[in-house]
């Protein structure tokens, strides 16, 4: 890998290939009409939903919503980085690929050069070491304890770590890695007070923690007694985030056979134990609960996933945290579902107590995402009551708004209307208001679908005539921009997406708000989405309806459509500014007037704002640089 590839090239790149011929080589295709089509590789099916389109260069599968282009395919079906997916394309064509050279790209290339390299001689010390250190057998013994064979400790790399203070210091300076280096990737520590340093595993069985391509990243070691701590994970560092990585990840994905779900446990030897059992299904978090970058990783592998938890308590916590992260994740397709364990047992023991024909009886078991959805909602309340069914609701409203439209949410607002007793509409009407912002007042008067004032363009309307046109807006603008384009998200600055998001979260009320915020989700989860694939997740929906008009609209540069959408963005973050800062006048003159005493800070500020407000009166209409 070396520095940068220009964006020309992949252009070019994208243009030369033909989408036909890259999937056509890893699904069977047939003709039909102008499309091509057949069995979608992403999920499982009997009759062909997938589509490619050569006039368009996409492939796009009605099943399952997997959709993008020649270098998308490569990196969903054969699990490549977008570089390597270039590389890989580049190659098929015979083309070579250029790099610009940019000195903090090289920087961070030779860090990785330079861990790679660390990384992948200490874990050979540690699997030499279980051959031939001093104390080797006893770390045998305990391997063999714990039921593994050969097979499987070679398949994770499981090696061992000697007793002793610098030995892995020794082996590694001896093949050139200074002990800054080792410091930096985590396998030295250094004492402050003396600046002393040592080697950080000592007398463990070690663990690698491999990345995607199955480049050592970092390691857990595990003692061999009951000595504390039992496991001891590398430090952050510059290779490795912990709430990022899955333990067993690589290994799943290079394991023989079609992978089909992932089954997410809590330990290293979970892991290990059910790959032993046959399971080669099985990854772990890393002392933490699932995060969202977890679920990022586990979807873009398998459209299914299983988490697996203890029945105790704390189990049940964490899996209202996985229940939580994995909701904004769920589009059409995907499946997510949660298993509890008997008290007292883990993976590990199980799987070594009954096989692994019973403990996949388990997973198949498992509740779906909607049963625990409803079951965590319903607990500790009595949904045949009226007071229980309002709860239920209320509870329900921050659950259901994280799930991005699509069959699956539909479906699971049409089960709380059955459970709560009122039809559909109504709840969601419901479900809604809950979401509103929280100037309650200025929208009670007006239909829940219309924009609030700050966000129309002629501010004339004076009249609070609620029928305003929606395309003259500056809401409608950046929607149209962004479903245009949208990889703008990827262009924003921090600061310009942490407006856009608060913007999008006072007015999720609002039509547009949802429209807005449920497609700013799903490109969450698909960065690589393009307008035909937002179209086509919302088909035949009122979302759809919307998107289909914007996308009937003329083609314009990327690049105008970038500034655009930052000028129109910029426009409307100075509305909300003058928006708030007059409601807050509002209210501080209102408390003034009802006879309550402004605090010193409180007058102040309405001094400052009413200053503000005379300084844009004096001003003449246009001059003024927010309206545009
Ligand atoms: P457990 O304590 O449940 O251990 O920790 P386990 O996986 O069953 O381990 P064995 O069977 O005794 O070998 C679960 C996970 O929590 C993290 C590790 O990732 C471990 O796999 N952990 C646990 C630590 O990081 N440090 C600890 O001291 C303990
Ligand atoms: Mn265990």
């Amino acid at each position: 890998m070396a520095g940068r590839i220009p964006q020309y090239f992949i252009d070019d790149l994208v243009a030369r290939a033909d989408i036909v011929d890259v999937v056509g080589s890893a699904v069977k295709l047939k003709k039909s009409g102008r499309n091509w089509q057949g069995l979608c590789p992403f999920h499982s099916e009997k009759s062909p939903s997938f589509t490619v389109s050569q006039d368009k260069q996409f492939y796009h599968c009605f099943g399952c919503g997997a959709h993008g282009n020649a270098i998308g395919f490569l990196m969903e079906h054969d699990g490549l980085g977008y570089v390597e997916a270039i590389e890989d394309l580049a190659k098929q064509l015979g083309m070579d690929v250029p790099r610009d050279e940019n000195p903090l790209e090289a920087q961070k290339r030779q860090v990785a050069k330079k861990s790679a390299e660390t990384l992948e001689l200490a874990a050979q010390f540690y699997r030499n070491s279980l051959q031939v250190a001093e104390g080797a057998q006893r770390a045998q013994a305990y391997l063999q304890h714990r039921g593994l064979q050969p097979e499987t400790i070679d398949r994770f790399g499981i090696g061992f770590a000697p007793e002793g203070w610098e030995l892995l210091k020794k082996y590694l300076s001896g093949q050139n890695i200074s002990e800054k280096e080792q410091i930096t990737f985590g396998l030295l520590v250094q004492k402050e007070e003396t600046g002393r340093t040592y080697d950080r595993f000592r007398n463990r069985i070690m663990f690698p923690i491999r990345d995607w391509r199955g480049k050592v990243i970092a390691f857990g070691g595990r003692v061999l007694g009951d000595e504390k701590p039992k496991y001891l994970n590398s430090p952050e560092t510059p290779v490795f985030q912990k709430g990022r990585e899955l333990y067993g990840l690589y290994e799943a994905k290079t394991a023989p056979g079609q992978l089909e779900r992932l089954l997410v446990v809590e330990g290293y030897m979970d892991v290990v134990a059910l790959a032993e059992a046959g399971i080669h299904y099985a990854v772990a978090t890393l002392g933490t609960s699932a995060t969202t970058e977890h679920m990022d990783r586990l979807f873009k592998v398998v459209p299914e996933v299983v988490f697996c938890f203890d029945g105790d308590k704390a189990g049940k916590r964490a899996a209202e945290r996985a229940l939580e992260n994995v909701l904004p994740h769920m589009i059409d397709g995907r499946q997510a579902r949660f298993m509890f364990l008997p008290d007292g047992q883990d993976p590990d023991s199980l799987v070594r107590a009954n096989g692994k024909s019973l403990f996949e009886q388990r997973i198949v078991r498992a509740e779906s995402l909607s049963e625990r959805l409803f079951g965590f909602l319903q607990e500790g309340l009595n949904p045949q009551e009226p007071e229980g069914k309002a709860l239920l609701t209320q509870k329900a409203g921050p659950f259901f708004q994280k799930i991005p439209a699509g069959i699956l949410r539909t479906l699971l607002v049409k089960k709380l209307a059955e459970i709560v007793g009122v039809d559909t509409a109504q709840l969601q009407t419901q479900l809604d208001r809950q979401s509103l912002p929280v100037k309650k007042e200025a929208i009670q008067s007006k239909p829940a679908d219309i924009i609030p004032e700050y966000a129309v363009e002629s501010i004339s309307h004076a009249d609070n005539a609620p029928e305003v046109q929606l395309s003259t807006s500056y809401a409608y603008k950046l929607l149209l921009w962004l479903v245009r384009c949208p990889r703008i998200i990827q262009k924003l600055t921090e600061e310009e997406l942490q407006q856009l998001k608060e913007i999008i979260d006072e007015n999720k009320g609002f039509f547009w708000g949802k429209v807005f915020k449920e497609v700013m989700e799903y490109l969450k989860c698909m960065p690589t989405a393009t307008t035909l694939s937002l179209q086509a997740h919302w088909y035949g929906t009122e979302i759809g309806r919307l998107l289909d008009q914007i996308a009937l609209e003329d083609v314009l540069a990327e690049e105008f459509i970038i500034s655009e959408f930052k000028e129109w963005l910029r426009s409307l973050e100075l509305k909300r500014q003058q928006y708030q800062r007059n409601q807050r006048i509002d209210e501080l003159m209102n408390k003034s007037r009802s006879g309550q005493r402004l605090t010193k800070n409180e007058n102040e500020e309405l001094v400052m704002l009413l200053n503000v407000l005379a300084n844009k009166k004096s001003r003449p209409e246009g001059d003024t640089a927010e309206v545009k």
